[in-house]
């Protein structure tokens, strides 16, 4: 049984007060908030280990090593993959940009395009962006609707066989819609081409299986999942991480090297990951999965579904709000208050101690296709609260742009 109380308990940031007011925090697309448990590894291992991986002969370094080891187990369990297709990296953006470089500079030629949306966050395309100017790769776009969703057959209208590469979100980080992954890898592999999912918005929030979406690369962030900034994963089909390049080269991914520079990497995933690991915030993240798998991904998208349908059900009664993605699948709501700057909005929020995003959410293409500059961005997680979200509405209920210039004197 879900007890949204007791869960709160366990993360201890959620009981800080900003001045007299509780801190009401929206602004789960951006990080989300780690629980104790999570905290607790993260500093245990400076306290208790403190010592070097896979390279220490000594009892410690085993032990440390082990759990390091396992928590890729638990990533290639929570996701449906295998170890050797769980590379660790310093987050999502690091993750999308080995593809680019190791794959996409070293197979795409003159000519070859890359199909991607005008939705993407900047870490899933501008890596693109490189390889298109450097190989002379086009960069070509699936269309949306004017509320910027696409489907199957908006895809299926642009395809061909000089595309290569499909280069998409699972989950939009400012509309919040699901993409048809399965379909569109299915779509690509018909035409030979292989499908890069960021996968960022989508893998806290629901249950994955890459090996059912069939995408052929995944890239996602630990903070982004309850657990430590600094962490992430990219996925690759074996075959691919082993025919790509790694991004960086250094001690750890070399089986062995010589003075006329001969270099021969050990096999995926140790290729690709150079140099000392961030060993706690790997620690922490096998505590982070620990907790989502205790609460169950089936009930954390459950209860996201309920908050966000209750939050849509109250912003619709406001006159005031115009709502850019009313039917989101997910819990990312994009939103303007009429006649008032976003940024100022979201600072009138903030005197009411409530986090929310504004601007253009590092998706700076989309906000041309929804006909905006910018907008607020109101991303819920599963130890949000309706009672929060009623304080949300009565604020935007009441604000008046006399009251955010007000602010300002
Ligand atoms: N990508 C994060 C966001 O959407 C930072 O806010």
């Amino acid at each position: 049984m879900f007890d949204v109380a007791k869960i709160r308990q366990d993360f201890p940031v959620l009981k800080r007060m900003m001045e007299d007011k509780p801190l009401i925090y929206f602004d789960n697309a951006a990080t989300t908030f780690k629980p104790q448990a999570v905290i607790d590894a993260v500093t245990n291992y400076y306290v208790n280990e403190s010592v070097n991986i896979h390279r220490g002969d000594y009892a410690l370094s085993h032990d440390v090593s082990n759990h390091f080891d396992n928590v890729r187990k638990q990533v290639a369990d929570f996701i449906g993959a295998s170890q050797k297709e769980i590379v660790f990296t310093s987050g999502a953006s690091e993750a999308l940009n080995i593809v680019a470089n190791g794959y996409g500079m070293k197979y795409l030629k003159e000519g070859d395009v890359i199909l991607t949306t005008e939705a993407e966050h900047a870490s899933n395309i501008l890596p693109w962006f490189n390889v298109a100017k450097k190989t002379g790769a086009i960069v070509e776009y699936i269309p949306m609707d004017s509320e910027g969703r696409l489907t199957i057959e908006d895809v299926q209208s642009v395809l061909h066989n000089r595309v290569k590469v499909i280069v998409i979100a699972h989950v939009s980080n400012v509309l919040g819609y699901v993409n048809p992954m399965k379909e569109i890898s299915q779509l690509a592999h018909e035409i030979g081409a292989i499908v890069v999912c960021d996968g960022a918005q989508s893998v806290a929030h629901m249950p994955i299986d890459v090996k059912n979406l069939d995408v052929d690369f995944f890239g996602f962030s630990a903070h982004k999942m309850c657990g430590p900034t600094g962490v992430g994963v990219l996925y690759g089909k074996y075959e691919l991480l082993e025919m790509s390049d790694p991004l960086l080269y250094g001690g750890g991914s070399n089986a062995r090297f010589n003075t006329c520079g001969d270099v021969l990497l050990k096999h995926s995933p140790d290729k690709y990951e150079s140099g000392t690991r961030n060993i706690e915030g790997v620690l922490g993240f096998g505590a982070a999965i620990e907790y989502l798998d205790s609460i169950g991904m089936e009930k954390i998208a459950e209860i996201e579904r309920e908050l966000h349908q209750y939050l849509m059900s109250k912003l619709k009664e406001l006159d005031n709000l115009i709502i850019y993605n009313p039917e989101a699948d997910t819990a990312i709501t994009a939103f303007n208050v009429k006649g008032i700057f976003a940024q100022d909005v979201a600072a009138y929020l903030s005197t009411f101690g409530i986090a929310c995003r504004a601007g253009n959410h590092c998706a700076k293409i989309l906000l041309e296709v929804l006909g905006t500059n910018e907008t607020l961005r109101c991303s819920l997680y599963f130890y949000n609260t309706k009672e929060e979200i009623d304080t949300f509405v009565d604020v935007l209920k009441d604000i008046t742009l006399e009251k955010t210039i007000d602010m300002y004197l």
